[in-house]
């Protein structure tokens, strides 16, 4: 798995390398040398020392494997996993099936390649084909192994307001683990890794991407066995992992996403952002025009009526904002974040006339409007536990763990699903609603339902996952014409997995432009620019305290989607001329962000600048952003080279006048103007067509 060879070239590599697959090693005298061969599936205690892939074990307490090839098949299109989030479409999959003569158990691995793409879908279907019921212990999604030692691991690493971070580590001999046990994807650690051949970096190298279509808790392991080889691999956590399988009964993995590039971390995103976009997102809005949002929650907190939600609405629509979207507050009693989720209606003491009032005032504005929810969560203080607290995850007799002193609900139950399904669908069955923010504010604990048997709760945090995609896919798709924000606590499930339902995830709580540069970059690593809610915000921000501009903040936000998270309606003459520029300016670009090709020029994350550049797919157009993060003196290079221009294309600079060559771009580049700290600059570049 790798660069493209030629078919001549596999067979050898098959010939030579390919010795796990075959048969043959079963029963001779080098049983044990399988612990140095490549495998697609790690096996367990039969001569293969290193992690396995999947782990059953049989009513005898077996838990002996050695999957071995039996059959293969080739089918056009893709594998749709049940219950599972999935590539929508693919050009062929290949599907290997392994058995062995004394597990009981039948794996069959299956690879989803496309032409057009870089990306391979892998994931596994393991059925019990015994004949009684198995234990299934670890179920990854993929393993495979690469040769030599010099690769470096790739991780986004974070935490609440600082998500996404990447941090690049030599890979010692042994287990390097990243993961999170929180039932969600998690702020601390996203669901990818990348590993680079030592010297590769932004523009040159060879990468490969590993990408879980996965929003629970999730591993992903690389091991270093001591002649160098390297197995990488994951999934669902095994971690208290325990899956019942009756006899027949299988069980779907979630997808990986893998990706190779050898040109780069750059070249690797922008396959990842094709791919999430054609293939991931939901079809009807990936690649449709996102609106422009303000949203109050910023503006406001829980202190609003309809006079403050009127000043907003009626700013904002003056400045060519075309959607209102109100958060949190508004239903059941819920001043503060002590009480009221799970009761989804509207508090008409708050909000005289209902949300009807505040759709009204939108409309006659001309404007769309948008509601916030958190449907998988639970207040103590709420109608709806007063009346069902066994909704909520708790072991009876004991004190759950609270986090923002609300509690998850069981989505395992049926029951609790349709009752959230039922409350959510009949607000926007009754209300004009363009657009919803669904938000998730805290990881699972507590891992226990009581409606599984006590030796089911190995169960638990994966039945979780497949109650909440359950209830995405339910909501969402009855509301076709709704777009729907993913959120959790701003990024904490900021995953391939969300994006099957939530075309685009409020980045981060924290809007403040400067950190946001460390955000959005380490985020556009694996997912494109479209997917990523940004939104300018007030100052001084309320998360850092910095003070801005106007512009950089704007700068920063337009590279993804768009909108506004302050109170409109008490900005200066000044900076609403800005937001009206900004406004009309974003929508020149827009089609860009949803479609253009990526490239990071400056890491911000390095030295005193950022800047990225988004080019339209036939390079005759580029939107080009920066601003400097910190003021260094003297320790700045003087020009800013513009990869990703068609070197034999001549463009022009609005911004500046100039008329250069693709080619000179990239060579000597544009005078990195002389910004100010936290200063910022706009380009939009155009072809100049020859006569
Ligand atoms: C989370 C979100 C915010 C906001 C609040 C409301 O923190 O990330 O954007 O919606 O919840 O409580």
């Amino acid at each position: 798995y790798g660069s493209k060879i030629s078919e001549s070239d596999a067979v050898w590599l098959a010939g030579r390398i390919g010795k796990a697959y075959q048969p043959d090693c079963e029963g001779n005298n080098t049983d044990l040398d399988i612990d140095n061969m490549p495998s697609e599936c790690g096996f367990a205690y039969r001569g293969d020392f290193r992690e396995p892939t999947v782990v059953t074990e049989r009513a005898d307490g077996a838990s002996m494997s050695r999957y071995l090839y039996a059959s293969h098949k080739i089918s056009e299109g893709v594998f749709e996993p049940a219950g599972l989030p999935h590539a929508r479409r693919g050009d062929k999959t290949l599907y290997v099936t392994l058995r062995d003569g004394f597990s009981d158990t039948e794996i069959v691995l299956y690879y989803t390649v496309s032409d057009d793409s870089d990306v391979l879908v892998r994931g596994s279907v393991i059925k019990n084909a015994g004949k009684t019921a198995l234990k299934l212990k670890k179920a990854f999604s993929f393993c495979t192994e690469l040769f030599a030692a010099d690769w470096k691991l790739l991780k986004l690493e974070g935490n609440w307001v600082a998500e996404r971070s990447p941090e690049i580590t030599d890979l010692g001999h042994g287990v390097t683990k990243i993961q999170s046990l929180r039932g969600a994807s998690s702020h601390q650690m996203n669901p990818f890794a990348a590993l680079l051949r030592d010297g590769a970096d932004e523009f040159s190298g060879e990468c490969y991407g590993f990408q879980l279509i996965y929003s629970g808790s999730w591993a992903i392991t690389a091991e270093r066995n001591n002649i160098n080889q390297l197995r990488i691999q994951g999934g669902v956590n095994d971690f208290g992992f325990c899956w019942k399988l009756g006899a027949g009964e299988s069980f779907h993995t979630p997808q990986a996403a893998l990706c190779y590039s050898s040109e780069g971390m750059g070249k690797l995103s922008r396959e990842y952002a094709d791919f999430i976009r054609e293939r991931i997102m939901p079809p009807a809005h990936a690649f449709s025009t996102r609106p422009i949002v303000v949203n109050n929650w910023e503006a406001t907190y829980f202190d609003f009526n309809n006079e403050k939600l009127f000043a907003i609405i009626d700013e904002s629509a003056k400045l060519g904002i075309d959607t209102f979207v109100l958060d949190d507050g508004w239903f059941g009693v819920r001043d503060s974040d002590r009480s009221g989720l799970g009761d989804w209606v509207v508090n008409e003491k708050k909000l005289k006339g209902g949300l009807k009032a505040v759709i009204d005032r939108c409309k006659s504005k001309g404007m769309k409007f948008g509601l916030w929810f958190e449907p998988e969560m639970i207040s103590p203080d709420s109608d709806l536990y007063r009346a069902h607290p066994d909704y909520a995850i708790c072991k009876k007799g004991t004190t759950p763990v609270y986090g923002r002193h609300q509690l998850c609900l069981d989505l395992t139950r049926k029951e609790v699903r349709d009752c959230v399904v039922e409350a959510v669908s009949k607000v926007l069955r009754e209300n004009e609603i363009s657009y919803v923010k669904w938000d998730y504010n805290r990881d699972l604990a507590d891992m226990y339902s009581e409606s599984l048997p006590a030796d089911g709760m190995g169960e638990f945090t994966h039945r979780y996952m497949l109650g909440a995609y359950d209830l995405f896919e339910r909501i969402t798709s009855a509301f076709l014409n709704i777009l729907f924000e993913g959120c959790a606590g701003g990024g904490r499930r900021f995953d391939a997995g969300m994006l099957y339902y939530f075309p685009h995830i409020w980045t981060s709580d924290n809007a403040d432009a400067v950190e946001r540069t460390r955000i959005q970059y380490g985020t556009s690593y694996c997912y494109p620019l479209s997917a990523m809610s940004c939104h300018v915000s007030v100052c001084p921000n309320h998360q850092t305290g910095r003070t801005v501009s106007f512009d950089t903040r704007g700068a920063v936000a337009s590279l993804g989607s768009t909108g506004y998270e302050l109170d409109i309606s008490k900005l200066s003459e000044q900076e609403k001329q800005k937001v009206k520029e900004q406004v009309e300016s974003y929508k020149k670009i827009a089609d860009l962000v949803l479609g253009g090709d990526l490239y990071r020029l400056c890491d911000p994350f390095e030295g005193d600048r950022f800047c990225e550049m988004i080019v339209s797919k036939d390079k005759t157009r580029a939107y080009l952003a920066g601003t400097r993060t910190k003021y260094l003196p003297r320790r700045n290079s003087s020009h800013l080279r513009i990869y990703g221009l068609d070197e034999n294309k001549t463009y022009k600079i609005t911004e500046t006048g100039d008329v250069v060559s693709g080619k000179v771009l990239a060579a000597a580049g544009i005078p990195f103007r002389e910004l100010r700290e936290y200063e910022s600059f706009v380009y939009h570049i155009e072809e100049v067509k020859k006569k």
